[in-house]
């Protein structure tokens, strides 16, 4: 198993022990791609999303957030193209009677052919001293033939989807010669296609037109809304509305534990622009989320901008933020030019007019609209999976440790009497007093001081205070710093202070 895999199977166990995710109803078995999150994972949670609603309400004086219902009327997703488009090409292999998306079975196909692309490079930037990738990728045969190939796949593959045909879809998973990973056979279906919406009914009567859908992405909340905010809010184009909340799509594949889930978190802002004035937006929203990303510190390299080359139909750009997952590159964000393809949409259905009347040039239009759309389930795994750490520590030992960025950290003070007697316990909870308004604190009396602190470290929180027989006798305490593990004494009166200093969310704002 590779080091990678490894880590990966450590989050998971960690994330179980620690109290930050659950399977969904464990007890009877859980739900397949559904998670709970626990006491502190529901905290890191919390503090992701607060910190990507002021970067993007707070600190944006054009960005107003909403909070709209999971439920929306039917036609909603009739105009936003979701009833007759979300869908999967999905095949079955009739041996393991194991199902799959077609376009992934020939993603995947095409990844190892890249793969092959990356092993020649490696071996060739070994071999040569002035090595010259671009012309090495252009001129070696093995890797010209390599490339054409995954062009051509593509190309076959778009152009299939593009026109429905769906047995065209099959022939290339015939003609590629992809085998199911578990039978290991080339007995495949047809490829079917498949709505990801999760439908139920309103009321009790069940008939087609009582049909609604779990919102597939919270964006659709935003559009119908537009008109009202621009209005009660007084906006003024370019101006952006956020949301976050949950979503739901029937996922065929799920897995990569809380990668792809059933039910999940998106954090969503659309920016209403004046149309040719977009692809300015597109930019600055590209560079401007992808410094929030890097703000938090996990190292600049594992991002990296991956364009959208098939286009949807309603966008005229469209990007992905993807980051270096235990499990490789993959998509963290997406960032969409939406044309007015939404709003107008919702106009021809609804009978509304939803326009921006500019009362400088007294010009009336439909703004177009650049999205950014953040899964958080997805930036709490890469938080979480570049925060674990193993590392050996002086006295020989190990310690396992979540380098979460201060302000993120479930619990952000943990204040530790060193005995359960003589005042002290009275003075620790006289700091969590004063502490427990502004910030998450914990105060642990059991056990030896050297076990709380590890359990402090594997759920992150960065501060510990000790409460010592001198903190009875001249006021001071130390404070341990988690990632350093120094211990300062300082007086009782700076414990504020200091605490403020080190783990409020606003330094990392300060960054942005
Ligand atoms: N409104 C645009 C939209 O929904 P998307 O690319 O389908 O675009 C945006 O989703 C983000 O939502 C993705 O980048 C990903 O982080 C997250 N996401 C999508 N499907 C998910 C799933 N099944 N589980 C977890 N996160 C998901």
């Amino acid at each position: 198993m590779s080091n990678a895999e490894d880590h990966f199977k450590n989050v998971i166990s960690h994330s179980k022990e620690y109290g930050f995710i659950f399977q969904s109803s464990e007890i009877y078995d859980g739900l397949s791609a559904v998670y709970d999150y626990g006491q502190n994972g529901a905290e890191l949670k919390k503090n992701l999303r607060d910190y990507w609603w002021k970067a993007m309400v707070q600190l944006h004086d054009n960005i107003v957030g909403i909070d709209a219902a999971i439920f929306m009327h039917p036609t909603t997703w009739k105009a936003s193209g979701h009833v007759d488009a979300f869908n999967d090409p999905l095949i079955d292999n009739k041996d393991s009677k194991k199902r799959y998306r077609a376009d992934v079975l020939i993603e995947e196909h095409v990844a190892k052919i890249e793969d092959k692309i990356r092993k020649e490079v490696e071996k060739a930037a070994k071999r040569f001293e002035n090595f010259d990738q671009k012309l090495f990728l252009q001129t070696n045969p093995r890797v010209v033939e390599y490339a054409e190939k995954i062009n051509s796949i593509n190309s076959r593959f778009k152009k299939a989807m593009e026109d429905g045909n769906l047995d065209e879809v099959k022939q290339i998973i015939l003609d590629l010669e992809i085998v199911c990973p578990i039978s290991g056979t080339r007995n495949w279906t047809d490829v079917r296609q498949f709505n990801l919406m999760f439908a139920t009914q309103l009321g009790s009567v069940s008939d087609e037109s009582s049909t609604i859908y779990l919102r597939p992405e919270t964006a659709q909340g935003i559009f119908v809304n537009f008109l009202n905010v621009q209005k009660t809010g007084r906006m003024k184009i370019p101006f952006g509305i956020a949301q976050t909340g949950k979503a739901f799509r029937n996922e065929i594949v799920a897995r990569q534990f809380i990668f792809r889930m059933r039910e999940f978190e998106q954090m969503e802002m659309q920016y209403f622009v004046k149309p040719g004035t977009e692809m300015e937006s597109y930019e600055y929203w590209k560079n401007a989320r992808m410094r929030w990303h890097q703000s938090l510190g996990f190292g600049e390299n594992r991002y990296r901008f991956h364009n959208h080359l098939k286009l949807a139909h309603y966008a005229n750009a469209a990007c992905d933020i993807e980051f270096e997952f235990p499990f490789g590159f993959k998509e963290l964000e997406g960032i969409h030019s939406r044309t007015d393809f939404d709003l107008k949409n919702h106009e021809e259905f609804s009978g509304k007019k939803l326009r921006f009347f500019d009362p400088e040039t007294k010009e009336s239009y439909i703004p177009y609209v650049v999205e950014t759309s953040v899964g958080l389930d997805r930036l709490f795994l890469a938080t979480l999976a570049t925060a674990l750490k193993t590392e050996k520590i002086e006295d020989g030992s190990e310690r396992t440790v979540l380098n979460l960025p201060h302000a993120l950290a479930p619990v952000k003070v943990a204040v530790l009497p060193l005995v359960n007697k003589d005042g002290l316990p009275e003075l620790a909870q006289k700091i969590v007093d004063e502490l427990k308004f502004d910030y998450q604190v914990q105060c642990e009396e059991k056990d030896t001081i050297g076990k709380r602190y590890r359990r402090q470290d594997a759920i992150g929180t960065p501060l510990c205070i000790t409460i010592d027989h001198q903190a009875i006798e001249d006021g001071t305490v130390t404070i341990r710093e988690r990632d350093s593990m120094t211990q300062e004494r300082v007086p009782l009166n700076a414990i504020k202070k200091i605490v403020d200093e080190r783990v409020s969310l606003s330094s990392l704002l300060k960054k942005l």
